[in-house]
């Protein structure tokens, strides 16, 4: 008789384990991401929670604000123990930082987590005394945006693709085509070596990409003047509404703590009408704005739907995205496409063009049950767990076949199998 086959959870809180590190990290995919990734660390943590690893879930997000930097920027990558694996590498940020780290940010999921922490935690001292320790860094990361990354419509400019985590979305493509490419990168991209090229940003994004790690790193990496120092600054609409809900999942928290709410309201309510500013009533859907081109870029992509997750779409609007979300299921085998699939920008096999990510669906379903869409939100649970079950935990799939595709044995995917898809 051959080995028991092991279950969908069993495999996923097997990814954890293997990508967990010594230092008290986990690293999205061993080999392509071999360091800790700020957004990513949210989902790991509810994910070592749900595996019954409360020590192991908090622990991941001290990991990362042990990182913050004074201003109360989180830098996207920790490079904690250096590797030859990846690139851009910390002598290519040249950041000065101890530990070293890159000098943008991405969105603020681990606020959020670590708020769902606090609430679920059974062992309500620990809860009480990890989550309180946490507590002043998650709100000086708040307040660092709020301040220096509030942009003309009040939602939060990111400086860097790489900042949405949605690194080369079509959304981009306008505002990053204006930055000047440099001519050559440094050195070899470490991400061909274990995913097809067909299924990652192309190297003259990545030309790009490098063009405003270099413009950000001769000003010195001032963290209060990136929006102006950059070429590139675009309000988004996840990582705006990402923040969102980390203020107001903060703000409801505080009573418990003794603390006060109302600048973290504030805040939240700040965020939710800059959102609200990027309708788009010609399209119908969210859409980010370019600061230096002064317009709304992009087709309809994932980023907009997420405006639901923050509260901050109408009913009506609310109504006319879930209604696009099911047409853009039709013809394909499984949904969300990151892309509307009949723009011509769609790729379904390229990273943030098109592929479904579990991160995105669990998102979207939750913003849809936010507004009533239950039905439609259990379906997209129940359309991820087959495909989970079907293809295991990649980086994302593609939505025609549900093939894996990019990074496999990948962390955050892993760890929603445990919160989210497993009952
Ligand atoms: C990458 O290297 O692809 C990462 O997404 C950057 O954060």
């Amino acid at each position: 008789m051959g080995p028991r086959q092991m279950s969908t959870s069993e495999n996923a809180h097997r990814v954890l384990q293997r990508n967990r590190q010594p230092g008290g990290y986990t690293v999205p995919a061993e080999g392509l991401y071999p360091y800790q990734w700020c957004w990513d660390s949210g989902p790991i943590a509810l994910g070592w929670a749900a595996a019954g690893d409360w020590d192991q879930a908090w622990t991941e997000l001290e990991r990362l604000m042990s990182a913050q930097w004074d201003s109360g920027m989180v830098p996207h990558i920790i490079f904690w123990e250096v590797s030859d694996d990846y690139f851009p590498g910390p002598e290519d940020w040249g950041t000065q930082h101890d530990p070293p780290t890159t000098g943008i940010t991405q969105p603020p999921l681990p606020v959020t987590a670590a708020v769902r922490l606090c609430q679920q935690d059974p062992d309500r001292a620990r809860a009480k005394e990890r989550f309180g320790a946490l507590w002043p860094k998650l709100v000086a990361w708040i307040e660092w945006l709020d301040r220096a990354r509030r942009g003309p419509h009040g939602a939060l400019v990111v400086v860097h693709p790489w900042e949405s985590g949605m690194d080369n979305a079509p959304t981009w493509d306008g505002p990053l085509g204006r930055v000047p490419a440099i001519d050559e990168l440094p050195l070899a991209r470490r991400d061909l070596e274990s995913v097809a090229a067909s299924q990652r940003p192309s190297n003259e994004e990545y030309r790009r990409y490098m063009a405003i790690v270099e413009a950000l790193r001769d000003r010195g990496w001032n963290t209060e003047r990136q929006a102006e120092d950059g070429p590139f600054a675009v309000e988004d609409v996840a990582f705006t509404a990402i923040a969102t809900r980390a203020a107001s999942d903060l703000a409801a928290v505080a009573p418990e703590l003794g603390q006060d709410a109302s600048a973290l309201e504030a805040s939240a309510t700040r965020l939710r009408s800059g959102i609200a500013a990027l309708w788009d009533d010609e399209m119908e859907w969210f859409r980010p704005y370019d600061v230096r081109g002064e317009q709304l870029v992009g087709p309809a992509t994932a980023t907009g739907v997420l405006a639901m997750w923050a509260n901050a779409a109408t009913p009506a609007q609310a109504h006319a995205i879930a209604i696009r979300l099911g047409e853009w299921s039709e013809g394909l085998k499984y949904g969300v496409p990151t892309c509307d699939p009949e723009h011509h920008l769609f790729e379904p096999e390229r990273y943030w063009r098109g592929p479904v990510w579990v991160i995105v669906n669990w998102l979207v379903a939750e913003g849809l049950s936010q507004y009533g869409f239950d039905a439609h939100a259990a379906e997209i649970r129940a359309m991820t767990s087959e495909l989970v079950a079907a293809a295991g935990d990649s980086e994302y799939y593609d939505p025609r076949t549900g093939e894996g595709i990019g990074g496999r044995g990948f962390s955050w995917s892993a760890a929603l199998t445990l919160a989210w898809l497993v009952p």
